[in-house]
């Protein structure tokens, strides 16, 4: 089902930046463009920028950026082809999608088959819960029971399997899906040793879908109709999809598609341990619900939830075992810089039943209660288990200090000092310095490798490499040393080739600038690719754009920042945006655009010129080293001659060029 080009260019055409990022975050205008705190990152004061003449975001703080179809990739956590449907259906774009016959489907890539029967599987047990006979007397009157009301029921799209070796396999072969297809979906399996004899997983069962965070059902959670767990013997409560190309249960959170809108406008996630718990709330109009499903919180399950909110509340039922297990995950949501909260119920009861008990009012008041701050949640736990014993107290401590430490926001941390300081009855400052004495030994671990160790053979490491390289060849030293937190962790990348910072400057020049006249008639374009000749550029990535550059020129078309801002590769997208916003760096943020670039633009033929023979000077050197080596390893004196002449030649242009750099302008 691809979509066709024209309508991928449509949609890239009608998507708004301003419009698709403003459904997320609250934009404000400023000067030309549009700011915000980053919905990828946690922050205070702004660093997110969105250029609606570019069409593009970028994010000063963690290096983000991107088209709007990134932008929705990004932060709805789904591929390129469902970005676009998604923009198409918010800009009510049709996509004139061919119906698909079975063959089809098995060519098309194996996450979207596989996305279409896990779709159909949803459908068939929806359809038996609610249209059957069986379905209806079984598994909607458990659900009734239990009291969920039907839009629940709809919300959650729950279903029913039937009572049978292979209904849905069935089902399935006859509207034309592979029972392969089916297996690899973790809907059937196998009997040992036979591909021929295939039977439902879900047999049944009461059917809870696990969808994606854009809605797509990618797993089954299934549960035992009876009550009673003596009476089937060894049957599991819960039976549950095994992990598939789609289902990944590590990054998935049962409900957070419900949930996600309602988590954004609370500013609050409540996390729970099961399905049930988080039917009962949404019922109970506690929609921003998310389950981790019964396994210890991951930390791409606290990264989901971060993009939505900063803040989370641990939602566990009363008993002790249970608030132990939990407690052990959470200084990793602490790393993240989550502000966790703990909210504990009555011993015997959890979120479903407590809520069902009292009812959305006491249940919230509850809530306000008895919810406080991890640290304080656990300092407590700690010093009740302790008592009075002086060790284990001491122990307190130091596990209490550790959590606070790994708080990353140093404001964060001093508040909590004070809390517990107060708490475990002693000097705020001891709690500091201990702290302190573990942030040293973090920091300390690290670095030592490669920059102490003695330089025999046997140590020279990897570590001991990469600093090498990483000193010789690393990021313009302008940005590195003057804004260090702000350079994008995707520009900062090791072993770039030496000539690599002269190329990209060479790019960023022609993409800024590229029809400007130098002189009359001749565009900086035209300037640089003819200095250029035929040399190609070391860094793959930045030939593959100075090429597509050169075949525009060659048909008088000068590409420049906004072609390959709209480009489909995204790869071009992502270096053109580093390209266009660079300067920045520079200067005080995308605010001060408007400043900067005169004062750029009337030395643009400067810049061209040093470019250029900085580039040429960086390729000698080059040369240069080359040559050396071979003059070292060669054997026969004539060789030796000939390396020495081709030496000596790029001695000359290194030497000539330094002179010619050194009257334009030092740097
Ligand atoms: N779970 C599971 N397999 C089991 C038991 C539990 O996968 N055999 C997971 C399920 O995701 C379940 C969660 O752990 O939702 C919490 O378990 P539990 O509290 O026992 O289940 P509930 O969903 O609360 O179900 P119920 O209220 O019907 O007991
Ligand atoms: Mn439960």
């Amino acid at each position: 089902m691809r979509i066709p080009e024209e309508t991928i260019e449509r949609i890239r055409q009608s998507a708004d930046i301003i419009e698709v990022i403003g459904d997320y975050v609250s934009l404000k205008k400023r000067g030309q463009n549009w700011i915000a705190c980053c919905p990828f990152h946690h922050e205070k004061s702004p660093s997110f920028s969105v250029s609606p003449v570019r069409q593009i975001y970028k994010c000063f703080g963690c290096g983000k950026a991107g088209d709007p179809v990134r932008f929705v990739m990004d932060i709805e956590n789904i591929s390129y082809p469902e970005a676009l449907r998604f923009l198409a259906k918010k800009y009510a774009i049709e996509i004139a999608e061919q119906e698909v016959s079975p063959e089809e489907l098995l060519r098309q890539n194996e996450r979207e088959s596989l996305y279409i029967v896990l779709n159909f599987a949803k459908d068939f047990y929806k359809h038996y819960l609610l249209e059957t006979e069986e379905g209806q007397s079984i598994g909607l009157s458990y659900f009734r029971e239990r009291g969920f009301l039907d839009d629940t029921v709809q919300a959650f799209e729950l279903g029913h399997s039937p009572d049978q070796w292979d209904a849905l396999l069935q089902a399935a072969v006859q509207k034309g899906y592979q029972a392969d297809l089916l297996e690899k979906a973790g809907l059937v399996l196998s009997k040992e040793g036979s591909t021929t004899r295939q039977y439902d997983r879900f047999r049944s069962r009461v059917i809870f879908p696990i969808h994606n965070v854009s809605g797509r059902v990618i797993a089954f959670g299934a549960r035992i109709l009876k009550t009673d767990k003596t009476q089937k013997g060894a049957q599991p409560k819960y039976i549950n999809s095994p992990e598939t190309e789609v289902y990944h249960k590590s990054q998935v959170l049962y409900g957070i598609f419900q949930a996600k809108q309602a988590i954004r406008q609370e500013d609050v996630c409540y996390l729970t341990e099961g399905y049930t718990d988080v039917l009962s709330l949404y019922q109970a109009g506690i929609k921003n619900v998310v389950a981790s499903s019964g396994t210890s919180l991951t930390i791409e399950q606290i990264r989901l939830i971060s993009r939505f909110t900063q803040n989370i509340t641990i939602l566990y039922d009363g008993d002790a075992a249970g608030i132990k297990a939990a407690l052990r995950g959470l200084d990793m949501v602490l790393e993240e810089g989550l502000n966790v909260s703990v909210a504990t119920f009555p011993d015997g009861d959890d979120p479903d039943s407590y809520v069902r008990k009292v009812g959305t009012a006491v249940f919230k008041e509850h809530l306000q209660q008895h919810t406080h701050d991890f640290i304080t949640f656990k300092t407590d736990m700690l010093l009740r288990d302790a008592g009075d014993n002086p060790f284990k107290r001491a122990e307190v401590i130091s596990e209490v200090v550790q959590s606070i430490s790994k708080i990353p926001d140093a404001i964060k941390r001093q508040v909590f000092f004070q809390k517990t300081a107060r708490q475990l009855q002693i000097d705020e400052q001891t709690l500091i310095s201990e702290s302190n004495k573990l942030l040293r030994k973090q920091q300390d671990q690290p670095q030592r490798q490669g920059r102490d160790q003695p330089k025999t053979d046997s140590a020279v490491s990897g570590n001991a490499i990469d600093n090498l390289l990483e000193s010789a060849f690393g990021d313009d030293p302008v940005l590195t040393e003057s804004t260090p937190a702000l350079v994008p962790k995707k520009t900062a990348q090791k072993n770039h080739s030496p000539l690599y910072q002269h190329e990209e400057e060479c790019i960023r020049l022609l993409l800024n600038y590229g029809p400007v006249e130098l002189e009359p008639t001749i565009s900086l374009c035209h300037y640089i690719l003819s200095e250029l000749g035929s040399m190609e550029f070391t860094t793959a990535l930045l030939q593959e754009m100075l090429a597509e550059i050169q075949q525009g020129f060659a048909n008088t078309e000068i590409r420049g920042a906004d072609y390959f801002l709209r480009h489909t590769n995204q790869e071009y997208v992502q270096q053109a945006i580093h390209l266009v916003t660079q300067r920045y760096h520079l200067s005080d943020g995308w605010v001060k655009h408007e400043i900067f670039v005169p004062t750029e633009i009337d030395k643009l033929a400067d810049a061209a010129y040093t470019n250029i023979l900085r580039l040429k000077k960086a390729t000698a050197e080059t040369k240069m080293a080359t040559l050396k080596v071979k003059i070292v390893e060669a054997t026969d004196s004539e060789e030796m001659d000939s390396l020495m002449k081709d030496y000596m030649h790029f001695k000359r242009i290194d030497m000539e060029i330094s002179q010619l750099l050194g009257t334009v302008y030092s740097g």
